[in-house]
């Protein structure tokens, strides 16, 4: 079990999942942020910062979202880690 980054994190990189997570499991994608699901304690103190309400636990991703699933545990191999909040990205939308 761990958590996911979906997609409302997209073009929005608020980072306040970044500060509370107790194991660093954060990596920094151009776009949006993936949480290593092998290093996730499954401790859910992310999912309740996020204010557009991105991350899930791996068994609640909306059907719609699930390929985030893959791409979180793909992408972190190749992100940088993040361990501190920075100014979020301007949404376009
Ligand atoms: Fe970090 Fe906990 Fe979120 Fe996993 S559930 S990414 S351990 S804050
Ligand atoms: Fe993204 Fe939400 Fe974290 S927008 S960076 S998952 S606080």
């Amino acid at each position: 079990m761990a958590f996911v980054v979906t997609e409302p994190c997209k073009g929005c990189k608020y980072t306040d999942c970044v500060v509370v997570c107790p194991m660093e499991c954060f990596y920094e994608g151009g776009d949006m942020l993936y949480i290593d699901p092998v290093e996730c304690i499954d401790c859910g103190a992310c999912e309740l910062e996020c204010p557009v309400n991105a991350i899930y636990r791996d068994s609640d991703v909306p059907e719609k979202w699930q390929a985030y699933i893959a791409l979180n545990a793909e992408r972190v191999k190749t992100s940088p880690l993040i361990k501190e909040k920075k100014e979020p990205l301007a949404r376009s939308m």
